[in-house]
């Protein structure tokens, strides 16, 4: 567990943003697919439609859009971020991260950036990770991005999974300052031994990609619902009472849950087990389905759009997920609603912005070949260039 408020700078969300796909997969749909219902997803899910992610359109992609959403909320130039975290269990690669694709399209120069993998809880554990850099004063900008395309690794023949999930992105951008709020505590947990109950059984080091784990479905999630759900009904409201233990506060202090969206009957036993009304816990789960790592920023841009965050409110976030892992956020809203929109010049300088980086990765591909190939360069073990054919 972790207390943001005892150190020197305190972690505010100053931008926020979200992107789905546009293609929209019904429960309809779904009937087409698998032996399901309508009837039977609503109401043992809560879920309606989601987003499905078309060809082409990737996790960076996703990301890449609300990051630019976050940044212009924030109305912060991608040159002043020190630290990018993508959390996702769909990246574009195993290797390179995600984040670094997303640094680069983004042309955040002086940035860090990587990749981060606890499921579900993902973007909380990133939220987490980032508000205590900037609290060491490590850093002065971050972004936080929470990116799935679940439709990718989906058993289309497994009517128990496939209902569930869908893909979209969601960012906040992390500033330091000297003023008191932001994120004011944060509880991470996991528990290994839960593992196998959700996972991706192959395409990793333990079974590599083969012929046989293609056939056997291996590359796709397989999940214990009825395992995890206990888990999950059980977890959401533990963590939120330590994460509000941690920063001094109570349950009755908190104006909106924003919890991992999954199923609506577990976003319901947790608001039982917390003892607040349903309408202080957001859900939006009957038009995403569970987005993952996307889930819980995607339903914090909802809530502010909606209205139901103003400044000096108290949220918490909590998520479960794959691992097993679980996570919980306070924070203390410092940001008056709804903010100015960003100058004309501004948005501008961004757009132009992305454009030179744009031609600045393409630069650096292109030059990275001719120096390569054209001058045939090499080097030796002492990283010094040496002409092909001569000191070689
Ligand atoms: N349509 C119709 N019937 C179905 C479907 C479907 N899509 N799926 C399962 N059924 C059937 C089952 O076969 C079973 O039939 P049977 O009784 O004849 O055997 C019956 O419905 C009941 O199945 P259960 O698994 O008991 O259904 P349950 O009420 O537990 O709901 C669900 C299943 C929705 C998966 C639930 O267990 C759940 O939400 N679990 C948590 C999942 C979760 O939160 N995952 C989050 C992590 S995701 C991540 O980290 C990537």
């Amino acid at each position: 567990m972790a207390n943001h408020q005892s150190a020197l700078c305190h972690a505010h969300i100053v931008g926020w943003g979200m992107a789905v796909p546009e293609h929209v997969l019904t429960n309809g749909e779904l009937t087409a697919l698998v032996d399901t219902s309508d009837e039977w997803i609503r109401q043992r899910t809560g879920i309606a439609e989601r987003h499905i992610a078309g060809e082409g359109e990737t996790t960076s992609k996703l990301s890449l859009r609300a990051a630019r959403a976050a940044l212009e909320v924030a109305d912060l130039d991608p040159s002043r971020l020190d630290l990018i975290i993508v959390a996702t269990v769909t990246p574009d690669h195993v290797f390179p991260a995600t984040a670094c694709l997303v640094q680069d399209a983004l042309g955040a120069k002086k940035a860090a950036a990587f990749d981060l993998s606890a499921g579900c809880s993902g973007f909380v554990y990133g939220l987490s990770v980032a508000a205590g850099l900037l609290a060491a004063d490590r850093y002065r900008n971050a972004l936080v991005i929470g990116a799935e395309t679940l439709s990718r690794i989906t058993d289309w023949t497994d009517r128990s999974t496939c209902v569930l999930f869908g893909d979209g992105a969601g960012a906040v951008v992390l500033q330091a300052s000297h003023t008191s709020g932001g994120i004011l505590s944060s509880v991470l947990g996991a528990d290994g031994s839960g593992g196998e109950l959700l996972m991706l059984p192959a395409g990793g080091s333990a079974h590599p990609a083969t012929a046989e784990t293609v056939s056997e479905r291996q590359h796709f999630i397989q999940m214990q619902g009825q395992q995890v759900f206990r888990f999950a009904t059980r977890i959401m409201a533990e963590a939120a009472r330590q994460v509000l233990d941690q920063a001094g506060l109570k349950v009755e202090d908190v104006s909106l849950f924003v919890p991992h969206q999954a199923n609506d009957r577990i976003i319901q036993a947790a608001a039982r087990a917390l003892g607040v009304p349903e309408d202080r816990m957001f859900s939006n789960l009957e038009r995403y389905g569970n987005t993952s790592a996307a889930s819980i920023p995607i339903a914090l841009c909802e809530a502010i759009e909606r209205g139901k965050v103003k400044r000096d409110d108290l949220i918490v976030c909590a998520g479960f997920g794959a691992g097993l892992t679980w996570a919980a956020v306070a924070i203390r809203w410092s940001l008056p609603l709804p903010v100015p929109a960003p100058s004309r010049r501004m948005t501008t300088r961004r757009w132009l912005h992305y454009r030179w980086a744009r031609y600045r990765s393409w630069w650096r591909r292109l030059w990275r070949k001719v120096d390569a190939h054209l001058f045939q360069i090499l080097y030796d073990q002492d990283g010094k260039r040496k002409r092909r054919g001569r000191d070689v």
